[in-house]
């Protein structure tokens, strides 16, 4: 019988890889896309794939228990792949609410509901939640993020998502339910939102538009390509041990300031400018509150078990990045019309 994956969050930036490497690589499984479909959704990241038959879209709220219990009764799924968040920093500062319901509740809702239906049966089924490094709080200059680093979230984004973890280790402690979680850094890549750092600036570039540097640009990030995150989500998936969790990472940390004059150097060759005309750009702008300094995440356990490890270098995905911006703009123009220009103008303008 065909093996079904539920996939929650499959219409947004890391959801849609995974969805199309799932469909593509598994024709064996019939993967179940769950998104509300928020301003982060969007279902043209999957033209690609949306008619392959073994592939369905469902269009639901995660915040809803009762129509999670429903879903989950109907389609019988196999094993959860949940990705499904509010997931941007800055609007958890403006916005705590939304992310507890989503992040937090959102995840339990989907927890009763596997463990309803698997009722104690749970040979061959898997709750894998994908987390984030921000769990773990904030660096100074030395040291790494490990699977055994106490939580210590700092924004309301990374609370919520300490919490979901919390629960989800809960129901594994509790229930027995065979549960999964792994913790990646930054990502970058193809069908970003453009309110996170790599996609606003490309496209603050492209128009010649101010670049809101925060702070002093000091704060260091440790970015990995998505198509690697997607890689390592499937290998965990289908390899990690019941209860377990892994750090992803690409040991490749960056200071914002060094990264983003990298990025305008790359920027200028490719649109055909001056050298230097983008790094004009840059603004300074008040800091983000309680911004977490530096992260940098020890991915070894991941290496040294399941022997993952990242396929592009820095310097090669960065460029496939842009390109993949660059030539595609009506995307980027789609995702930026309606209400994008309203959250921006609050974001920046009054910063
Ligand atoms: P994203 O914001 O691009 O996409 C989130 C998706 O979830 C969207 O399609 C949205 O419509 C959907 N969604 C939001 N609320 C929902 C709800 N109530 N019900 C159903 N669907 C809902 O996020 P992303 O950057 O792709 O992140 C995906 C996951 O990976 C998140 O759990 C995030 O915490 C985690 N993560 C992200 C990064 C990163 O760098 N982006 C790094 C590590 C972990
Ligand atoms: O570490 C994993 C996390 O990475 C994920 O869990 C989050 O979902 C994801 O959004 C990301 O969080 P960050 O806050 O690190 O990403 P963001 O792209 O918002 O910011 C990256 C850095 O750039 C951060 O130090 C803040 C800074 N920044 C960001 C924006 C949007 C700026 O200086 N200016 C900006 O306009």
């Amino acid at each position: 019988m065909q093996k079904k994956i539920l996939i929650t969050g499959g219409a947004g930036f890391i959801g849609s890889h995974v969805v199309r490497l799932f469909v593509n690589k598994y024709p064996d499984y019939h993967v179940f896309n769950l998104d509300k479909l928020t301003y982060a959704g969007n279902l043209e990241n999957l033209r690609d794939i949306e008619n392959k038959p073994n592939y369905s879209f469902i269009k639901a709220d995660i915040q809803d228990g009762e129509l999670m219990l429903k879903l989950f009764t109907l389609h019988q799924f196999d094993a959860v792949i949940h990705l499904a968040a509010e997931s941007h920093v800055d609007r958890s500062i403006a916005n705590p609410l939304e992310f507890v319901l989503t992040n937090v509740v959102g995840t339990v809702n989907l927890l009763n509901a596997a463990k309803y239906i698997w009722n104690d049966k749970y040979e061959g089924k898997r709750f894998y939640h994908v987390s984030t490094d921000e769990v773990y709080g904030s660096l100074g200059p030395t040291g790494y993020f490990t699977e055994e680093t106490p939580y210590d979230p700092h924004s309301p984004y990374s609370a919520s998502k300490a919490s979901s973890d919390h629960f989800v280790r809960a129901y594994h402690d509790t229930y027995g339910l065979p549960t999964v979680i792994s913790n990646c850094s930054n990502n970058y890549g193809s069908y970003q939102f453009p309110e996170k750092l790599i996609p606003l600036f490309i496209n603050n570039i492209r128009y010649n538009k101010p670049l809101p540097v925060y702070g002093k640009g000091e704060n260091v990030r440790d970015w990995l390509w998505v198509e690697d995150h997607a890689r390592a989500i499937d290998i965990i998936f289908h390899k990690a041990a019941n209860g377990s969790t892994y750090n992803i990472g690409g040991h490749n940390e960056w200071k914002n300031i060094d990264l983003i004059k990298v990025l305008c150097k790359i920027m200028d060759k490719k649109l055909g400018r001056p050298e230097g005309t983008s790094e004009k750009l840059i603004t300074f702008v008040k800091d983000r509150a309680g911004h977490d300094l530096r992260y940098a995440i020890d991915s070894s356990k991941l290496q040294r078990e399941l022997g993952w490890e990242p396929s592009v270098t820095f310097e090669e995905g960065l460029e496939k990045t842009v390109d993949w911006y660059l030539a595609n703009q009506e995307w980027l123009d789609h995702v930026t019309s309606g209400d994008y220009q309203k959250y921006y103008e609050e974001q920046y303008i009054h910063r």
